[in-house]
């Protein structure tokens, strides 16, 4: 069936899979990549399907109301996924304002764009809100995030989600805007920033530079690979019911510290060097404000409602991502070439 998509982010890390997944799978549809192409956007990461003929690229802000109705008006849009977003946590303490101005007036820009022109003909729309699971707050050691749970979010990141998570929802009752959401862990795989934990420790190794580690190392993430989210935003997109919200998890909960040991032993093992070198630069540096002790998601509901499975265990995922960003140097040097070092040491070097 033929349709027009509007994917905003598309060009950042979760984005770029999700664009790259569409355009192959749905040769029918109509792939319109919305980004302003910030500091985390990366035409890039696009290199491979940017001249399909199911594809196309438009750089506009999600905060500029006139650009997004020029879209509205000149294309017949049936869907959206809406991924762009500021999304460091570490940005947000120091920059919160961005964050309110992207996530939540951005999205209410979009939500209101999106409810004028299909006000006539709302059946079959779809407006995808991608969150995230940090809406929820912190764990302790027990437990788990469900549907259901009370929002609380602790940073400025994770409150502006979850203020654009409540708008998305308010917009389905009040206007009837045909919405959805979902509330991923924390994704890692090719084309992430180096901003994140991950890609951020990889480079470091590979240079013997400190890796960087906050407080004791001994918060937890549920690690999901980005290629696994991008299939359930596929699932959900096509069969997740109007008005939910699905939880996706990884069922990969590991300490930072632990998660680190691993890493460093991989790339021991990828880069040929004595086993325990790479841990060596293990360095405990002072802690991020109001960290997150531990997040875990309860995703039965995605799975008893649409038969998911979360696919590849992170053993295999981290390899795979290890192996991705050691043949890609050329990427991480682009990426390395703009603001990236006054970033770092803004942010390291003065910790
Ligand atoms: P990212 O920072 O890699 O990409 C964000 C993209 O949004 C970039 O391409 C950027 O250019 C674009 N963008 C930023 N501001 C914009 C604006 N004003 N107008 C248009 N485009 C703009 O982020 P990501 O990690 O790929 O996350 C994507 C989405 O998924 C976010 O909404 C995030 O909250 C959510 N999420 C991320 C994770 C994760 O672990 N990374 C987990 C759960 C949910
Ligand atoms: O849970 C989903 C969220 O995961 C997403 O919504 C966010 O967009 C995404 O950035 C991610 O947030 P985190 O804050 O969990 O990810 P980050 O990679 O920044 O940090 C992961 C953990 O590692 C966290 O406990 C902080 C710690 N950390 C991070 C950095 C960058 C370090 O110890 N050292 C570091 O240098």
């Amino acid at each position: 069936m033929k349709k027009t998509i509007l994917i905003t982010g598309g060009a950042g890390f979760i984005g770029s899979h999700v664009v790259r997944l569409f355009v192959n799978k749905y040769p029918d549809y109509t792939i319109l990549n919305l980004d302003l192409l910030t500091y985390a956007g990366n035409l890039e990461n696009l290199g491979d399907i940017d001249t399909r003929p199911n594809y196309r690229f438009v750089r506009a802000d999600i905060r500029d109301t006139d650009q997004l109705s020029k879209i509205f008006s000149e294309n017949e849009i049936d869907g959206i996924i809406h991924l762009a977003a500021e999304s460091h946590v570490d940005r947000s303490i120091t920059d919160p304002l961005a964050f309110i101005n992207t996530n939540i007036l951005g999205t209410v820009n979009l939500l209101n764009v999106a409810r004028d022109s299909w006000k006539d003909k709302m059946n079959g729309k779809r407006f995808y809100h991608i969150s995230t699971d940090e809406v929820y707050g912190s764990l302790g050691k027990e437990g788990f995030f469900y549907e259901t749970t009370a929002y609380d979010p602790r940073s400025p990141y994770s409150a502006s989600k979850a203020s654009s998570d409540h708008l998305v929802m308010a917009y389905y009752h009040t206007y009837g805007l045909p919405v959805v959401i979902s509330n991923c862990s924390n994704n890692y795989g090719p084309n992430q920033f180096p901003e994140k934990l991950i890609p951020l420790a990889i480079n470091n190794i590979k240079n013997s530079k400190p890796i960087p580690v906050y407080g004791k190392g001994e918060n937890i993430r549920d690690w999901m690979f980005v290629l696994d989210h991008a299939r359930t935003i596929d699932l959900i997109f096509h069969k997740g019911r109007t008005g939910e919200t699905y939880n996706i998890g990884g069922h990969n909960e590991l300490k930072n510290i632990d998660l680190i040991h691993k890493l460093c032993e991989v790339m021991d093992n990828r880069l040929n060097r004595v086993r325990g070198t790479s841990a060596k630069l293990i360095t405990f540096v002072k802690d991020r404000a109001g960290h997150d002790l531990r997040y875990a998601i309860d995703s039965s509901k995605l799975q008893n409602e649409l038969g998911w499975m979360p696919s590849l265990q992170f053993e295999e995922g981290i390899e795979k991502t290890v192996d991705w960003y050691l043949s890609n140097q050329e990427w991480m040097d682009h990426v390395l070439s703009g603001d990236y070092e006054k970033y770092y040491h803004n942010q390291y070097h003065k910790r």
